[in-house]
């Protein structure tokens, strides 16, 4: 507290680094505004009040649209050299992966995705779980979540998921009336909730839970062969939950409790780690499966496609600052390096589009010249200007040249690490679902492998909320559990207080 007739310098040391404005001008006096004598009016010519506060004005920038609640780390990949038993180059040339031992600085953003920026971290909610690799080919972004399997499977249906799962556009709560008739028409959806409503659905924080990249994507080879792959992410720390009732304690005191548990362990040293595994499979339709590799509402199961260790991440950094490290950072799943690819997953081609598309939106059209985007090398392009422009990139030897073919000195074309991928693809363009949809078999193995108590929650939970939605969506919801497994639809329907009849039995 200064003396208001005092310029509030009185205490300053000589040696402490004074206060400037943007324009560099030190400031002599930071708590009186300019004013016609001590009770006004102020003048407007007071540059250096007038910038403090209009910055002030602009400080926040939109939230994400979804996954606006997160929080950042930092740390290191360290390769094993191998992809379970054989040398990692027998499926791919990703450099980062080939060496045992070479390590690639990460950083990692976890978030929840349905509420805003100031939200409670102990929701009922998938967990974002993406990972930014900064290799030296340039950047690796793997942005998956903590639940192996999503609610759709085609890109087309995002904005209507997340629409039905944000808050109503009229009394702005989350409604289960809303959730449960947008999945009761969505079958797809019926093995993402049952993780989502069972335990796993509120991860004990963000340390004690699995990582999984969801979609499909691929590994390609210096021989240009593909293979479809399937990444996860184990925790080292183990798996720990919270029940609805506990989670009800921890946000009743505590909305972040999960940022708070992570900054608290780095800090200690307690480092956490993540062991990335892969499971593999060949680059065909796979007719003799009963579900589509491409399809992200399905897992491929453990014994027939093993997963492979190939490195594990350690987390040992904080953020030095929570914006321009959280609120700044941008994933996609479009962010490939040489030796992985895509799959024709549709619902990978639609996200690919919609990050880089909000980011440039959320953060500005330089958002990849920030700090925390920039790869670590180098990046050389013929982009140039637009707002906030923070520096030109790396140029060739004539600065005159912006431009790409050039005799005179410009940038040239990179050369290709090994053969090119290029796969046939032919086929009808329509619009038409997956043939084998199987939207009820694994969400009813998931059931059945449960341990009692874990079925038990599951079941208390989607009561819970059930018991918010009208009549006819409850009735919907059983007809798919019952799909899913007799025993499954039965509990359900029993905690609601409703009679399974013949005909919801027959169609199930
Ligand atoms: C077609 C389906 C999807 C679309 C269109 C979509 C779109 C988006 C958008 C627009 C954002 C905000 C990004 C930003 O503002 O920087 C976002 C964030 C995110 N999405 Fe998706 N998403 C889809 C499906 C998924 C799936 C299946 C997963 C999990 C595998 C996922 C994981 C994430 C994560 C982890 C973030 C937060 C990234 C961060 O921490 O900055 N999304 N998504």
């Amino acid at each position: 507290m200064s003396d208001q007739s005092s310029n509030g310098n009185n205490g300053k040391k000589q040696d402490q680094p004074f206060l400037t404005n943007r324009q560099g001008h030190p400031v002599y006096d930071n708590q009186n505004s300019r004013t016609v004598g001590d009770r006004g009016p102020a003048t407007l010519e007071n540059y250096q009040f007038l910038e403090k506060i209009s910055h002030f004005d602009r400080e926040r920038i939109p939230e994400r649209v979804v996954h606006a609640r997160g929080f950042v780390a930092h740390g290191e990949f360290e390769a094993y050299g191998t992809i379970g038993d054989e040398p990692a180059a027998k499926y791919t040339r990703a450099k980062l992966f080939g060496e045992k031992g070479k390590k690639t600085p990460v950083s990692i953003r976890f978030s929840t995705v349905i509420g805003g920026r100031d939200s409670s971290e102990a929701a009922r909610d998938p967990r974002g779980f993406a990972v930014k690799f900064r290799t030296e080919d340039g950047n690796w972004d793997l942005v998956g979540n903590n639940l192996p399997v999503f609610f759709i499977r085609d890109a087309i249906k995002f904005p209507d998921v997340i629409h039905a799962l944000k808050p109503d556009p009229v009394t702005f709560r989350q409604e289960p009336n809303r959730i449960f008739d947008f999945m009761s028409m969505t079958p797809e959806s019926m093995h993402m909730l049952t993780w989502l409503f069972s335990p796993r659905g509120i991860p004990k924080n963000y340390r004690t839970q699995d990582g999984f990249g969801v979609n499909t994507y691929k590994m390609v080879n210096a021989e240009g062969q593909g293979v479809l792959v399937k990444y996860h992410w184990k925790s080292q720390q183990g798996i720990e939950s919270l029940t609805q009732a506990e989670a009800n304690a921890v946000q009743a005191t505590d909305l972040g409790h999960a940022s708070k548990d992570l900054f608290e362990a780095i800090e200690s040293g307690e480092y956490p780690k993540w062991e990335l595994c892969v499971q593999i499979m060949s680059d065909d339709d796979h007719p003799e499966l009963d579900f589509d590799p491409l399809d992200d509402t399905k897992t491929w199961p453990e014994d027939q496609f093993p997963l492979l260790p190939v490195g594990m991440m350690t987390l040992n950094r904080n953020v030095e600052n929570f914006f321009a490290e959280n609120e700044q950072i941008a994933f996609g799943t479009g962010v490939l390096v040489d030796g992985l690819d895509f799959s024709d997953d549709k619902m990978l081609v639609g996200r690919t589009f919609s990050y880089s598309d909000t980011q440039r939106y959320r953060v500005g059209s330089n958002y990849l010249q920030l700090p925390v985007n920039q790869p670590i090398t180098q990046p050389r392009t013929n982009q140039r200007d637009g707002q906030m422009t923070y520096y030109v990139d790396g140029k060739g030897e004539n600065p005159h040249v912006n431009y790409e073919p050039s005799s005179l000195g410009g940038l040239t074309e990179a050369e290709e690490n090994g053969k090119p991928y290029e796969p046939m693809i032919s086929g009808k363009l329509t619009r038409s679902k997956l043939s084998r949809t199987n939207d009820y078999q694994q969400a009813g193995e998931r059931y059945r492998t449960m341990p009692d108590f874990e079925r038990d929650d599951l079941v208390l939970n989607l009561v819970t909320l059930l018991s918010q939605a009208e009549r006819h969506i409850q009735e919907l919801m059983i007809a798919h559990f019952l799909k899913c497994d007799q025993d499954y639809g039965r509990r359900v329907a029993e905690g609601l207080n409703i009679e399974v009849s013949e005909s919801m039995v027959e169609t199930a």
